[in-house]
C-alpha cells in the first residue's frame, strides 16, 4: 500500500506539469490563460497559430498519463496501473503546481485510456476525431469521446475499465461547464480559431 500510495503521488505529480504553459513560454506564446478560453491544454495553445506548440502539448499531455501507467503496469500490476492513470489525471485538472487551477484533462484521459485498454484508447480517439471532423468543436468531440469511453470499454471486453472510465467521464463533464454553456448557447468556437 506504501508503494501504491508513493506511485499514486509521483504521478500526480507528474500529471501536475502543465505542458501547455510550459510549450507557451518556450515558444514565446505569452500566458495561455490570458489567451482564448484561457485554458492550459493544446486546443487552446492551437488558438495561438503555433501548431508545432499545441501538438507537442497534446503528446506531453496525453504521454504524462501514459508513461505513469505504463511504469506502474511494470512495477505494481494492473490495479495500480488504473491508480496511476486516474492520479495522473487528477494532477493535470487539479495541479499542485498552478494552485489546483488546471487543465479538462482531455489528452491526459487519451494518453492514460491508450496505455491502459489500447484498443479502447484507440475506440476514444476515433469518437473525438469523428465529432471533431463533423463539427470542428474540441470540447464537443472529447465530451463525446469522454461518454462513450465506458460503453467502448464494455464492448471491446475490459469491463474492468468500465468503472474508472465512468469516473473520468463526468469528471471531464463537471471541467467543461464552460464549454456546455457557450455550446448550449452555440458560441462555442471551431478548432484553431481565435477565442
Ligand atoms: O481539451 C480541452 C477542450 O475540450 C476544450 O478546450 O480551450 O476550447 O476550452 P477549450
Amino acid at each position: 500500500p506504501a508503494l501504491l500510495g508513493l506511485t499514486a503521488l509521483a504521478a500526480y505529480l507528474l500529471g501536475s506539469v502543465p505542458f501547455g504553459i510550459v510549450m507557451a513560454r518556450l515558444f514565446g506564446l505569452g500566458d495561455l490563460r490570458k489567451i482564448g478560453s484561457g485554458n492550459i491544454g493544446a486546443t487552446n495553445v492551437l488558438r495561438t497559430g503555433n501548431k508545432l506548440a499545441a501538438f507537442l502539448t497534446l503528446v506531453l499531455d496525453a504521454g504524462k498519463g501514459g508513461i505513469a501507467v505504463l511504469v506502474a503496469r511494470a512495477t505494481l500490476g494492473e490495479d495500480a496501473a488504473q491508480v496511476a492513470g486516474f492520479a495522473a489525471f487528477l494532477g493535470h485538472c487539479y495541479p499542485v503546481f498552478l494552485g489546483f487551477r488546471g487543465g479538462k484533462g482531455v489528452a491526459t484521459f487519451l494518453g492514460t485510456l491508450l496505455a491502459l485498454a489500447w484498443p479502447v484508447g484507440l475506440a476514444a480517439c476515433a469518437t473525438w476525431a469523428a465529432v471533431a471532423a463533423v463539427t470542428r468543436i474540441s470540447s464537443l468531440s472529447a465530451l463525446v469521446a469522454a461518454a462513450l469511453s465506458p460503453v467502448w470499454a464494455f464492448l471491446l471486453g475490459r469491463g474492468d475499465a468500465v468503472l474508472l472510465l465512468v469516473l473520468l467521464a463526468v469528471l471531464i463533464l463537471l471541467r467543461h461547464e464552460a464549454n456546455i454553456r457557450r455550446l448550449v448557447a452555440g458560441t462555442e468556437p471551431r478548432i484553431g480559431r481565435k477565442s
